[in-house]
């Protein structure tokens, strides 16, 4: 379990403004103990009302209602299941709103995030969108981060607060930019844990068990985070005749991923779609580009150029 880092003491004991957890699932509860653990008065809410228990042994200040707890406390944080369960919660305490900072940190989509931002604005109430780059164990630790979007002056006011949570990262006024940089970071993760998942169905069978590979992998995969600058740098200057992985190299490479999964009846969905990117680049001329290259083909083709 990750070592839990020491609360930033951006607001001494007389300001630390109270919290509102609303919602005590598995971020809720830990994000609330956070709270706690920091010296913050702590109310709490959740909609089956056994959860609040272990938080009040532990000086947590339990309410009844959504209203209440709203009532209660100036910044308000909600790690609820989703966009509807937000909706719900709070439009049990409209009335409760005016005046208050909402940080919603359930998944939303942008839109979602963006109506929630307009709709608490109705009642009042100035509004951060949270995305939560953590598990249940990594909040409050040096290893999860959150990332923030809308009212800069909440965010500015209540940073302190957030960063007991977790490092807060702020993307602007917009508040669907956290949900949309949140996206793209499950999204790059998604790409590798497929990939994961895809090697331990090439591997099964072969006497490598899915934990001897899991520790190959984490370090492979701890060694290509050093790559990911280079390709940002490619990409970012549109020049691709410098790298040194190529077009053709990689092609290779994933066309011989592909056919060792059908020669051992493995799906070929992982990486077919890699392959034939590589093989449109390497047909158009490009297979000594470098592999970042393959971005001038998902990137939509009126948008500017990084
Ligand atoms: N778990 C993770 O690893 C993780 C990591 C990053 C982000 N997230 C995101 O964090 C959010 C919370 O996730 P979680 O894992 O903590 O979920 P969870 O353990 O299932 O908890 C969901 C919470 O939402 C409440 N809830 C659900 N529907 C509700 C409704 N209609 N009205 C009021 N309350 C409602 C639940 O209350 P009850 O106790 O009454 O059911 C519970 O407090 C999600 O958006 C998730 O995508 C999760």
């Amino acid at each position: 379990m990750p070592e839990r880092s020491p609360a930033p003491d951006a607001h001494p004991s007389a300001e630390r403004p109270r919290v509102a957890v609303l919602g005590l699932g598995r971020m809720g509860t830990p994000i609330a103990t956070a709270f706690l653990d920091a010296g913050y008065r702590t109310i709490v809410w959740n909609r089956s009302p056994d959860k609040v228990e272990a938080l009040a042994a532990r000086g947590a200040v339990p309410m009844a209602t959504a209203a209440e707890a709203v009532t209660a406390a100036p910044l308000v944080v909600t790690p609820l299941l989703d966009h509807a369960a937000v909706r719900q919660a709070l439009g049990t305490a409209t009335a409760a709103l005016r005046g208050r900072t909402v940080v919603n940190l359930a998944n939303t989509t942008p839109d979602q995030a963006r109506d929630l931002a307009a709709w608490t604005a109705r009642y009042g109430a100035a509004y951060l969108d949270g995305a939560m780059m953590a598990l249940p164990e990594t909040v409050a630790t040096a290893s999860g981060f959150f990332l923030y979007s809308g009212t800069e002056e909440a965010f500015t006011r209540f940073r302190g607060a957030l960063e007991v949570m977790a490092p807060a990262h702020y993307f602007g006024t917009d508040p669907g930019r956290a949900e949309i940089h949140d996206l793209a970071l499950l999204g790059t993760g998604y790409g590798a844990l497929a990939g994961f998942l895809h090697s331990l169905a090439l591997l099964h069978g072969t006497g490598t068990g899915p934990e001897e590979f899991a520790a190959l992998a984490a370090r492979w995969l701890n060694g290509l985070t050093a790559y990911l600058p280079e390709l940002a740098r490619e990409v970012g200057a549109a020049r691709y005749a410098d790298g040194v992985s190529t077009v053709d190299l990689n092609r290779a490479a994933v066309d011989g991923i592909v056919e060792l999964g059908r020669a051992s009846g493995v799906t070929a969905a992982v990486h077919e779609p890699l392959r034939d990117l590589l093989r449109q680049r390497s047909a158009g001329g490009r297979g000594a580009d470098s592999f970042s290259s393959v971005f001038e083909l998902m990137r939509p083709r009126d948008a500017p150029l990084l």
